[in-house]
């Protein structure tokens, strides 16, 4: 197959054709080496993800481009729904299944602790409610939840509305853009129902002490969660050894996927129990009986249910087939190339930026020695600094006075260097 620029544009065109990126299904299945997931490297990643050849593309930890892999996968179900089972194929339950068992290779999980959201932040409102955190207050009882400053904002807001209904919140300062498990353990005491942290602060790169942070919390009778949607695909996570109780991403950053799919993780000890589910519906339980259909068995009740055995309690209707579909490929992606590599390919990038972005004017907000491919830096005029880079065609994250640059798997060297000579 020749995947080249005119056939990268011309992809969504080719929809009706029942034609992608200048592939047919059958051809995605016979083409060269770097379509496939299971052939993963880092001398393909430029190929096998086409927007990095059109752009210096540095912020993966914004949104991380799909790469051919996926795309092919996502196409052939967009093929299956517009044409039905000949041309494409189904992404159904006993996929998405495999999708959980990939993500607990991941993240050191079982599939049955996996359930599947709509994004990162659906999981965090699953604990902080399902924990009961919008009771506390209404019944007179004492809760506080500890989050700090570099928590992610969206996470944060979940407990100011909270504090509505008379919940604690704690939020610790930074102090030189990070916060050490000391702070922590001055902010929790006995009433600490949550600690919130996001495991790789999406503000600096800034990777959380979990182990450190969760033996306090759980010393004090709190439970851990970590949003984890910075770390999961770029830096190794377990959970049992991180102490983690429940955590959760969205899929369209360093997991390599697509907007609309999370992945939520609850420690199997606490299923049910402890962090009780709060919506409810058809996922949730396997077999289901009518009883008002002639011939049907007796039942005092219309329909009766027998309800699911783990995660799967936390999910409610159908999440996005499509971004499964290319999920089960970029998991394959991630776990072919190895998280230790991926890491180890894209962190010289970010030193070298520690190294010299400084002496240019713009001052390191990244802790010394962060082990994650996440650099950030001060920026005084966000405007000038973006009109620089757009003449390069180099892409950073720049917002507030912010840049943050996060090389993946497709940058190179040259790619950082180009980044520099644009500020220099
Ligand atoms: C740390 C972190 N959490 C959550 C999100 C977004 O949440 P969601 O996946 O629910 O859209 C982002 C997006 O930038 C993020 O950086």
């Amino acid at each position: 197959m020749n995947l080249d620029r005119r056939h990268f544009l011309s992809g969504s065109a080719a929809l009706g054709s029942g034609m992608f990126f200048g592939c047919s299904p059958a051809d995605s299945k016979s083409a060269g080496p770097v379509l496939r997931a299971e052939d993963a490297s880092f001398e393909t990643a430029r190929v096998a993800f086409p927007w990095s050849t059109r752009e210096v593309y540095l912020n993966n930890a914004g949104r991380h481009p799909c790469g051919i892999h996926a795309v092919n996968a996502a196409r052939e179900y967009l093929e299956f729904i517009l044409g039905g089972p000949g041309d494409g194929a189904n992404f159904g339950e006993k996929q998405f299944h495999e999708v959980k068992e990939l993500y607990g290779q991941l993240i050191g999980a079982k599939a049955s602790e996996i359930a599947l959201t709509q994004s990162t932040l659906i999981g965090e409102n699953l604990v902080a409610l399902g924990l009961g955190l919008h009771r506390v207050g209404l019944l007179g009882g004492k809760g506080n939840v500890v989050v700090d400053e570099l928590h992610y904002h969206g996470g944060s807001y979940i407990y100011r509305r909270l504090q509505e209904a008379g919940l604690e919140l704690r939020i610790i300062k930074q102090k030189d853009w990070q916060v050490t498990p000391e702070e922590y353990e001055r902010a929790i005491d006995k009433n600490t129902k949550l600690v919130s942290l996001t495991l790789v602060s999406n503000i600096n790169g800034y990777l959380y002490d979990a182990k450190a942070i969760s033996d306090i919390a759980h010393a004090n009778g709190a439970y851990v969660y970590a949003d984890i949607v910075q770390a999961a695909g770029c830096v190794p996570v377990d959970v049992r050894a991180m102490g983690i109780d429940f955590c959760s991403a969205s899929t369209y950053k360093w997991l390599m996927g697509m907007r609309g799919l999370g992945l939520f993780y609850v420690r199997e000890e606490l299923q049910g129990e402890v962090l009780k589910p709060v919506m409810y519906g058809d996922k949730q339980y396997a077999n289901f009986e009518f009883h008002y259909f002639p011939g049907s068995p007796a039942g005092d009740e219309p329909v009766t249910y027998e309800t699911r055995e783990g995660a799967e309690m936390y999910e409610v209707g159908n999440v996005s087939n499509i971004a499964g579909a290319a999920q089960r490929e970029a998991l394959k992606y991630i776990l072919k190339l190895g998280v230790d590599n991926i890491l180890a390919h894209a962190k010289p990038m970010c030193d070298k930026l520690i190294a010299e972005l400084p002496k240019l004017g713009y001052p390191c907000i990244t802790p010394p020695g962060s082990p994650t491919p996440i650099a950030a830096f001060l920026v005084e005029s966000p405007e000038e600094t973006n009109a620089k880079l757009k003449k390069a065609n180099v892409v950073a994250k720049i917002k507030w006075k912010q840049m943050r640059v996060s090389p993946s798997v497709f940058n190179m060297m040259e790619d950082v260097d180009r980044l520099l000579n644009a500020l220099s």
